[in-house]
């Protein structure tokens, strides 16, 4: 099972912003995990990160293509980029939204996402931790793992 990690803006900064809220590992760190992870549960990650809305949406375009699933953190862009819902909405394969930090419980603007309603499912809240929990859930999913 092929797994794209798509991070959006500001993710590639993750180490600098407050531990209390992103869980304290930098970018390498956190894909490093997610490359442990996935040998653990027998599926390949590959990991991209982006600060430029373009480049993200091609990305997904790409992985049309080849991903049988994705896990998706667009950062900032979850509350407003209805171009990232259109692109993550042509996804056949399973999706899992992920955020570090629990957007349900910080400022107003944060608490929508506008791939809600369009992913598979949502793990919010749970730190670099909540991207294990998304690959065992597509794991589990995966018609091919029964
Ligand atoms: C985030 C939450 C967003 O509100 C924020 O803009 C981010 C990271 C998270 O993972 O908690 O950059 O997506």
């Amino acid at each position: 099972m092929r797994i794209l990690v798509l991070n959006g803006v500001n993710l590639d900064v993750i180490g600098r912003r407050d531990p209390e809220l992103y869980g304290g590992l930098g970018i390498s760190e956190l894909e490093t995990r997610l490359y442990d992870w996935a040998l653990q549960l027998d599926c390949t990650v590959r990991c991209r990160q982006t600060n430029h809305e373009g480049e993200f949406i091609d990305w997904c375009h790409e992985a049309y293509e080849w991903a049988d699933a994705v896990i998706i953190n667009p950062g900032a862009w979850s509350h407003y980029s209805w171009a990232i819902r259109d692109a993550v909405e042509l996804f056949t394969v399973p999706v899992v939204e992920v955020h570090l930090s629990n957007i349900l419980e910080r400022e107003e603007w944060r608490r929508f996402s506008v791939l809600e309603g369009s992913v598979s499912a949502r793990i919010i809240g749970k730190g670099p931790d909540g991207y294990r929990e998304a690959l065992e859930f597509l794991v589990a999913a995966d018609p091919a793992s029964a």
